[in-house]
């Protein structure tokens, strides 16, 4: 194993399964939200509202070019919109093994609006606006190396999956 990338839209789990797999298997863990945030010593709301989004969006190939750059292993938790500007899920494909995180919008929309202080897309449209920008990600995001159907399933579950098929 390299490189693994976990893909999906807000709130699949991506950051959540990451971590486990990297407490798991002792792989360092890069989140590409939490290395912009470092960065800046700003909140990804923050950066949207002082810097734009297109900003944030040139911040995360930034980050992916780095990622590119290192040799090191890692498990590497993305943000929903990264695969989806400038090329990046090809990018991706050529820096690991992707991994999509699959589930329902009806279920992700759930989640989110629990947690949607730290997600500003959520402030930016409403549940119909968001439900075609899921639809749009979905085409793209079925380009990963591998998917896994999520539903119904406990980030536990998930991690133990990921691990049965990847070799760490
Ligand atoms: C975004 C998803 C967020 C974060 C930013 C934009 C998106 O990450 O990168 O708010 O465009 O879907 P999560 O997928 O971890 O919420």
């Amino acid at each position: 194993m390299n490189k693994i990338i976990l893909i999906g839209f807000m709130s699949s789990g991506k950051t959540s399964v990451a971590r486990t797999l990297s407490i798991k298997k002792n792989i360092i863990h890069m989140d590409t939200d939490l290395a912009i945030e470092k960065r800046f010593n700003l909140k990804i709301g923050e950066i949207f509202d002082k810097y734009g989004e297109s900003f944030f969006r040139e911040q995360e190939s930034i980050v992916l070019k780095k990622i590119d750059n290192s040799n090191l292993n890692m498990i590497i938790s993305t943000g929903g919109g990264t695969p989806i500007h400038t090329s990046n899920m090809q990018k991706l494909n050529k820096i690991g093994k992707t991994i999509y995180l699959e589930n329902s919008f009806e279920f992700l929309y759930k989640i989110l609006k629990r947690d949607k202080e730290s997600r500003p897309l959520f402030k930016m449209h409403n549940k119909n606006e968001l439900s075609k920008i899921y639809n749009e990600r979905v085409k793209i995001y079925s380009n990963a190396h591998f998917k896994i159907n999520c539903r119904k399933k406990s980030l536990s579950d998930i991690s133990e999956e990921i691990s049965n098929f990847i070799s760490f």
